[in-house]
């Protein structure tokens, strides 16, 4: 049996079915089962709990071989603040898996993740990576690049798909890297089938550097016409994001994600990951006309 946290997530919703098809039994951990959208799905025990929540993690290990952490709350704020999530709940599924017998832990961080990080969410993935490598537990430490699903297509396709203005910061003309979160879930799977024995750290990056300006571009050549869009100036997004982080931690930290990804460059290199598992990765002009098809 599979623990998954983060099942109703963007990589959660795309992972599940991947697992069940591979005949793996999952028990997927949420904290609004109605909401999740997992009921009916063969294979698929959905739990009530909450990372902030330790008896919820030692109640939903129950009979558990591996645990896959594809959770967050970079959004987060209050109650719900990053550091009660990201930090204290990650390390209770850590030590209730460890509690447990568990013997394999997934755990998605992000790429870019380091003790020197300018924005704190990346620091706390880093900690929590050398968490899980402590507890022990055979596992493997996937560090994707921004997921497109929600960083190409929510904030700026589906925009353009639908003929409505997108809103950027600054020139969007940086470079920076994209991979479908459908790749990473079939590297996820991958690993748990052939790399169960070994602890990995691996990084995903999609197969193509892209501006935020390349993506409308993309977009707009897959919805065949003319990408409406304002630019706002950088100094805006810093002011925002400093005025936003006493009201607001989750979008203060979204703001500065944002101005990172405009003004620093994570150039593409997953030689390393090829290497060690060849697989085909998502071109965003693929996924777009995929997702096109869909809404048409
Ligand atoms: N999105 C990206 O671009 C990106 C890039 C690199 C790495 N990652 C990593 O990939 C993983 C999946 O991200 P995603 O974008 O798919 O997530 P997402 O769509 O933002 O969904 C977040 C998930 O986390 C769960 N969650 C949040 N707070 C929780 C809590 N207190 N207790 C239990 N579960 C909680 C939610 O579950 P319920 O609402 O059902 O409780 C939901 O399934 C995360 O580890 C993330 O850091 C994401």
């Amino acid at each position: 049996m599979i623990l998954v946290v983060g099942a109703s997530g963007t990589l959660g919703r795309q992972l599940v079915p991947l697992l069940t098809e591979a005949g793996h039994r999952v028990r997927a951990l949420t904290r609004k089962p109605s909401r999740a959208g997992l009921h009916d799905t063969p294979g698929v025990e959905v739990v009530t709990g909450d990372l902030r929540d330790p008896e919820s993690l030692r109640a939903a290990m129950r009979g558990v071989t591996s645990v896959i952490s594809a959770s967050h709350a970079i959004t987060g704020s209050g109650g719900g603040a990053s550091a009660r999530v990201d930090d204290a709940g990650q390390r209770a599924l850590i030590a209730a898996a460890r509690d447990a017998g568990v013997t394999h832990f997934t755990f998605i961080s992000v790429l870019g993740a380091s003790a020197t990080h300018p924005i704190d969410f990346w620091r706390t993935k880093w900690a929590i990576e050398g968490a899980v490598r402590a507890s022990g537990i055979p596992h493997a430490i996937i560090r994707p690049s921004a997921f497109m699903d929600f960083h190409a297509y929510e904030l700026i396709g589906k925009a353009v798909l639908r003929g409505k203005r997108v809103v950027l910061f600054g020139a969007g003309d940086r470079p920076r890297n994209f991979v479908a979160a459908a790749d990473v879930a079939r590297l996820v799977v991958r690993v748990l089938a052939e790399a169960r024995d070994e602890n990995v750290t691996l990084e995903i990056d999609g197969p193509e550097d892209l501006s935020s300006m390349d993506v409308v571009r993309t977009f707009a050549r897959v919805a065949g016409r003319e990408a409406k869009v304002t630019h706002l100036p950088m100094g805006m997004a810093r002011a925002l994001a400093r005025l936003a982080r006493p009201l607001h931690e989750g979008v203060a930290r979204v703001l500065q994600a944002a101005v990172h990804g405009e003004t620093v460059e994570e150039p593409y290199a997953p030689d390393a990951l090829l290497a060690r598992f060849p697989m085909p990765l998502t071109r965003l002009e693929e996924w777009a006309r995929a997702r096109a098809a869909t809404i048409r």
